[in-house]
């Protein structure tokens, strides 16, 4: 590593990430069926048709993933509870064994010194919810308020932070506007919808939270950089209609009080009545804002129909998954970050890549280059308090199956035998504490 932990302000924390059904093992404990189970039992939705069934086995093996939570001298665990593990139909009965099971699990960080980062929704929403239309129904905000009901009453009291929703656009956007994730839907009325039910459930959560006491609530968003192609004012245009949708919605929703222009100018026609009503509920006052970055995205124009834009292949070097390694990206969304949160402490809640193999040197480099960015941030004097990667495990990477491979840590998903990589050790070596 080309730092350590002394590189930076002392009060920094480095942590890692993960997301239940991407590790436990869905199919244990009895946890109801998601909209992931069913999307990923439709042919042509995930590659070799995986789902999360067995995962990792972190249901069972959780002590041991704890221990290399410890071992790797990291400060935080970002984890998510599955609203389906603790209430298997979505609302009403709770299912005690998933709420026990979540209790062990940070009651397991705190006696290794370790801060419990909680996110309430990571993506798999429960089946008979999405029945009921899922983020297209307004009585969403309901039912995830009492599903945060429920799990902050058995945790509130130990937990170190608390962000709702991981990654609004994927929940809205990717997985009703283009397709790609659960329910996988391709309808611009229910992007619309998702995306302002998302923003409206993350406030009532809020609300139910701090009703139980729980401090250090924020929000997590996603961000990727759009470059236009070329400098023609078509391309310009295009990048701006995607970032708008992309990075500065639900920045706009949670601190602004409104949505961009260039988002309402297609979404406008499409979202709930009276959406203009809500931002005092969505807007309820946070402690920080996380940011996840991965990439950026060239952008290009259709001539088409609204957004108009198509993602266009780029010329730096890629990862496994096809996206280009661009860290200025993140220098620009702390940037952003700051603008609209004013001084509330930022986290990078994700970063990483997907690469093969043990000797993963191209993802130190990775870290190294994203890290230098996070440095010369706090040098600037943006409010940067903490950087966890994604993430500790190998894991289901949803639409791409087990094939790309984000952990430090190896899973080999035939034995489940865990081996640290490279960048594992190195990590391990960087934030020993003195
Ligand atoms: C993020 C998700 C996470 C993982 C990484 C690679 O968008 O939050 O679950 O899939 O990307």
């Amino acid at each position: 590593m080309e730092f350590t932990r002394q590189d930076f302000p002392e009060r920094f924390l480095f942590g890692v990430a993960t997301s239940a059904y991407q590790i436990e093992g869905h199919g244990f404990g009895g946890a109801g069926q998601t909209h992931w189970d069913t999307f990923a039992a439709t042919p042509g939705n995930v590659v070799n048709g995986e789902n999360g069934a067995l995962a990792c086995d972190h249901y069972h093996r959780m002590d041991e993933d704890l221990d290399l939570v410890a071992a790797g001298n990291f400060d935080v665990y970002r984890f998510s509870t599955s609203w389906a593990r603790v209430m298997p139909e979505g609302r009403g009965t709770v299912n005690q064994r998933g709420l026990d099971f979540y209790d062990r699990l940070v009651d397991g960080l705190l006696e290794r010194g370790l801060k419990p980062a909680l996110t309430l929704y990571h993506w798999e929403l429960p089946s008979p919810l999405a029945d009921e239309g899922g983020w297209r129904n307004r009585a969403m905000g309901d039912w995830f308020a009492d599903y945060v009901d429920v799990v902050a009453r058995r945790l509130g009291d130990r937990i170190w932070s608390a962000a709702p929703i991981n990654e609004p656009w994927c929940v809205a956007w990717l997985s009703h506007f283009e397709g790609h994730h659960a329910p996988g839907l391709r309808d611009i009325r229910a992007a619309a919808r998702a995306m302002h039910h998302v923003l409206l459930s993350h406030g009532r959560a809020i609300e139910v939270m701090r009703g139980h006491g729980m401090t250090n609530l924020g929000a997590v968003c996603n961000f990727e950089y759009a470059q236009p192609v070329d400098d023609s004012p078509a391309a310009h245009r295009a990048a701006e209609t995607y970032d708008a949708i992309y990075n500065r919605f639900f920045l706009g929703g949670l601190f602004r009080g409104t949505y961009p222009e260039a988002a309402l100018d297609g979404l406008a026609p499409y979202l709930p009545v009276r959406w203009d009503e809500d931002f005092s509920s969505i807007g309820q006052p946070l402690d920080w804002l996380g940011l996840n970055y991965y990439t950026r995205k060239v952008i290009g124009p259709t001539g088409g129909a609204w957004p108009g834009y198509a993602y266009l292949d780029g010329p730096l070097p890629k990862t496994d998954m096809g996206w280009e390694i661009y860290p200025e990206g993140l220098t620009h969304f702390l940037r952003l970050a700051q603008d609209h949160a004013q001084g509330l402490p930022l986290y990078v809640t994700e970063n990483g890549m997907a690469a093969p193999g043990l000797r993963d040197e191209d993802r130190l480099a990775y870290i190294n280059a994203h890290l230098a960015r996070v440095r010369s941030a706090i040098a600037e004097g943006l409010p940067v308090a903490g950087y966890y990667l994604w993430s500790l495990l190998d894991n289901y990477e949803w639409a791409l199956g087990y094939d790309k491979r984000f952990g430090l840590v190896h899973v080999d998903f035939d034995t489940l035998v865990r081996t640290p990589k490279l960048s594992y050790e190195k990590l391990k070596l960087a934030l020993a504490k003195s």
